[in-house]
């Protein structure tokens, strides 16, 4: 990677994943896309563009110059429920787009993948990297749609396309943009601000995480990987830790004892909780690439509310 062009670069990874590859690749060679402007202070070369629109994802190309896309854009699960048509339209026409162009440009792709690409038939406990992927939310039928299309421009055309599940990602940097795993970065705030937090997802419902850090070095250690190794090339299970919402409470008494946690839960987002694996199996990623990540969820906890409180009392 060189010259990288981000889209989606505006959402809750975006933002980060933007700082860090400006960090290491120089702030001229990381070109932020988006429909929406950045935030203010984020400082270096920005154009808006819809990844819906195959003629502004190829002028952005040729104008920039840039040798890979990090394709950030999408809708995420619970915003796609509430807007289906959008969220096919977005996430398939998207990397549709964005892959065309990489064919065409002979330039490098991530696509980021979720747990959502699995559902109620795929074993929930240690997750096996190649399963059954039968999801019932439009967000994950959309996103193994993605993962698919990732191997056919790889198998088809050669082209360099790499990516990763994720899990439910926490950061206590920007809000994250309508996923089901969301209450997960919600109860830390609350815990900062009110002590109490009313959860949407019912206790004993597992799924995977990870803390941004770890996100964010998987981006760029997978893009910078030495693929001899590779088996796969995109779509590898990556996770963290696995909780519920009563161990995520539990961690957060160690520091707030009278913390106090309520539930109303909202059925369409416990539907897709329901769906979704426990825990993931992510040998391969570790084996293929070294994935390796820092954080679980005692070690999450301590930071997120040091910097919370840092950031919401000025503590
Ligand atoms: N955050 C997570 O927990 C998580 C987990 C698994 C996978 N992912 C995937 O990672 C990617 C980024 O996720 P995120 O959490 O940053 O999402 P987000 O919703 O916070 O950000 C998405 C960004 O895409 C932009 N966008 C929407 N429609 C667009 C369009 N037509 N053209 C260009 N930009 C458009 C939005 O303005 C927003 O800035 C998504 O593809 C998501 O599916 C995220």
């Amino acid at each position: 990677m060189k010259r990288i062009l981000v889209t989606g670069a505006n959402g809750q990874i975006g933002v980060e994943l933007t700082r860090i590859l400006r960090d290491s690749y120089g702030r001229d060679n990381v070109i932020a896309t988006d429909i929406k402007e950045l935030p203010e202070d984020m400082d270096g070369p920005f154009r808006i563009l819809d990844v819906r629109d195959a003629n502004m994802v190829h002028e952005a190309m040729e104008r920039t110059r840039a040798d890979t896309i990090i394709h950030m854009a999408g809708i995420l699960s619970a915003k796609g429920e509430e807007y289906p048509q959008l969220a096919w339209e977005i996430n398939i026409q998207g990397i549709y787009n964005v892959l065309e162009v990489a064919r065409i440009k002979e330039a490098s792709v991530f696509f980021p993948s979720s747990i959502a690409t699995f559902g109620p038939t795929t074993p929930a406990r240690n997750t096996p990297q190649d399963t059954v992927q039968r999801p019932t939310s439009i967000y994950g039928i959309s996103k193994v749609t993605g993962e698919l299309l990732c191997d056919y421009y790889h198998i088809k055309y050669g082209v360099d396309v790499r990516g990763l599940r994720f899990p439910g990602l926490i950061s206590h940097k920007a809000l994250p943009g309508g996923g089901t795993t969301d209450y997960a970065v919600h109860i830390y705030y609350d815990a900062v601000k009110h002590g109490a937090y009313t959860c949407p997802i019912s206790a004993g419902s597992y799924m995977d995480m990870m803390y941004m850090p770890d996100a964010l070095d998987a981006v760029l250690q997978i893009m910078e990987a030495d693929p001899r190794k590779f088996v796969h090339w995109n779509a590898f299970n990556t996770s963290a830790m696995s909780f519920d919402p009563e161990g995520i409470a539990a961690e957060i008494r160690r520091h707030i004892p009278d913390f106090e946690m309520r539930y109303e839960v909202n059925p369409v987002l416990q539907r897709i909780a329901d769906s979704w694996p426990d825990s993931l199996d992510c040998t391969a990623a570790r084996e293929e690439w070294g994935f390796n990540p820092r954080y679980d969820l005692t070690a999450m906890t301590d930071d997120m509310l040091k910097r919370l409180r840092e950031k919401l009392t000025g503590e």
